[in-house]
């Protein structure tokens, strides 16, 4: 189309999960909303599943959004096993991916949609060396936050030292809090299974030279001393260009459009908004663990009877792989609402939602900073563990559920966010976070003026 072969193209490409496919995609809408095309992309073992929650489709023009569009095409990299083996599956990514990839530009230059830059991921650290190998500016979105980032760096150089696990010596990073080992990325801790996906990252963060920039889903107003520290670390990291909160803002209009287009893996449960209609004002209790947390039977069991005892009505996300775990004869009674999945977006933004039970995965807390919605935060690993300390500790909304999940522990949690002597407080801050969050989108806002000028710099350089 004369219009798309006018606009500068851009390819994102993700992981293919569910927690790096919407800050992409959410990026994607702000890049199309200022006028560029924009093509979504993931390993093809998502393309089914997007099909079937989302409705997406591959290929094509795409659809309008804003005033430009916005497409998905996938990899073209077949895979037999199963995603949750993580190291196969990393694998299969490192070897599948690149020359995936650079077919997939080929493709797009020979339907006459050039790419114009690359924006990859930080578990796909490969798509910054095919872009560069085919002479495509690349960036990366670093889809944690700028605090987890710094973590990171420090480690994947040799900047901190680990104590022993189970010491009680804090670590010191610039621009950080002091944090017990508790607190850092959990994927660093050497025992830890999914250690794999930390080798990565580090890898990644070892090897960013190739990216021009390192666009980062965070606000600058949010995470100002971790970003003002960065640029005296030694050796000099990246530049860090906050681009977000990417979260959807409810209401009509305000992504340019492209509310209509979603990115979930398991269809979401509309219905559950009518339930929230129903509901009287801060009064619902909404949890949820996210897309890939597996709780064990007896913490299933324990927040069952927990968000029961606590007394209030709760909307609680069961995704259908934890279904079964669902304790024996557990009762909703007329006051909860068990779903397989939730529109989030719409369910924090609703007037009925008194706090969320997260396990604090970065989206979910820039959801919950976004909606102004006070947290009963229960991380359980990577990058969660820091932003649970972040939630409570720095931002002060919201109290700690510790493990072992009791369901007592459940319920005085919930009271302490709802009704307990700091729950104004909580929520006047939550408030406060909640404004910031959403002037640094809006037109003129700091992520707002950082997507202008990365979409600026990608224009001028595809003349
Ligand atoms: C994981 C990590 O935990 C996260 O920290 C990392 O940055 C990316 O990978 P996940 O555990 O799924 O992601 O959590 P989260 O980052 O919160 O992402 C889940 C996404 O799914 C959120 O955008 C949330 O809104 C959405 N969601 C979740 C729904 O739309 N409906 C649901 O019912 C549950």
């Amino acid at each position: 189309m004369a219009e798309d072969a006018a606009a500068p193209h851009v390819l994102l490409i993700c992981y293919p999960g569910q927690g790096h496919i919407n800050p992409m995609l959410r990026l994607a809408k702000r890049l199309a909303t200022k006028g560029l095309l924009v093509t979504c992309s993931s390993s093809s073992i998502v393309r089914d599943k997007l099909a079937a929650a989302s409705g997406v489709s591959a290929g094509g023009a795409g659809v309008p959004v804003g005033r430009g569009r916005l497409r998905f095409d996938f990899l073209d990299d077949p895979f037999e096993g199963t995603e949750l083996d993580l190291h196969d599956f990393l694998h299969h990514l490192e070897t599948a991916g690149p020359p995936a990839l650079a077919a997939l530009l080929r493709r797009q230059a020979e339907a006459g949609r050039p790419v114009a830059c690359v924006v990859g991921n930080p578990f796909l650290p490969w798509a910054t060396d095919v872009a560069a190998d085919a002479g495509v500016p690349a960036a990366v979105l670093w889809v944690q936050s700028c605090a987890v980032f710094s973590i990171y760096y420090h480690f994947a150089h040799g900047l901190v030292k680990f104590p022993r696990e189970g010491d009680d010596a804090r670590l010191a990073i610039p621009g950080l809090p002091a944090l017990s080992t508790a607190d850092v990325p959990s994927f660093l801790h050497a025992s830890h299974p999914y250690k794999v996906l930390g080798d990565t990252v580090q890898g990644q963060l070892r090897n960013m030279a190739r990216a021009s920039w390192v666009l980062v889903n965070s606000f600058a107003e949010l995470e100002r001393d971790v970003l003002a520290a960065l640029p005296g670390v030694t050796p000099r990291p990246p530049r860090l260009i906050p681009v977000g909160p990417l979260v959807e803002l409810v209401g009509p209009g305000q992504d340019g459009g492209g509310e209509a287009v979603r990115g979930d893996l398991i269809k979401a449960a509309e219905e559950c908004v009518a339930w929230l209609d129903a509901q009287a004002p801060r009064s619902v209790v909404y949890a949820s663990v996210g897309s890939i947390v597996m709780l064990p039977a007896e913490a299933v069991a324990e927040m069952a009877h927990g968000l029961a005892a606590a007394g209030r009505p709760f909307l609680w996300v069961v995704r259908p792989d934890t279904r079964p775990l669902l304790p024996e004869g557990f009762i909703l009674g007329g006051r909860g609402m068990v779903v397989p999945w939730s529109p989030q977006d719409r369910v924090l933004a609703h007037p009925a939602v008194a706090c969320f039970l997260t396990h604090c995965g970065w989206n979910s807390t820039l959801e919950t900073v976004a909606a102004g919605v006070p947290v009963v935060a229960f991380p359980q690993w990577g990058d969660q563990c820091t932003d649970a300390k972040f939630l409570v500790d720095e931002l002060q909304m919201g109290v700690h559920l510790r493990a072992p999940l009791r369901r007592e522990g459940v319920r005085e949690a919930v009271d302490a966010v709802v009704a307990g002597p700091e729950a104004d407080a909580m929520r006047d801050n939550a408030r406060a976070w909640s404004a910031a969050a959403r002037a640094a989108v809006m037109p003129g806002g700091s992520s707002d003026l950082h997507v202008q000028a990365f979409v600026d710099e990608v224009s001028r350089r595809a003349r």
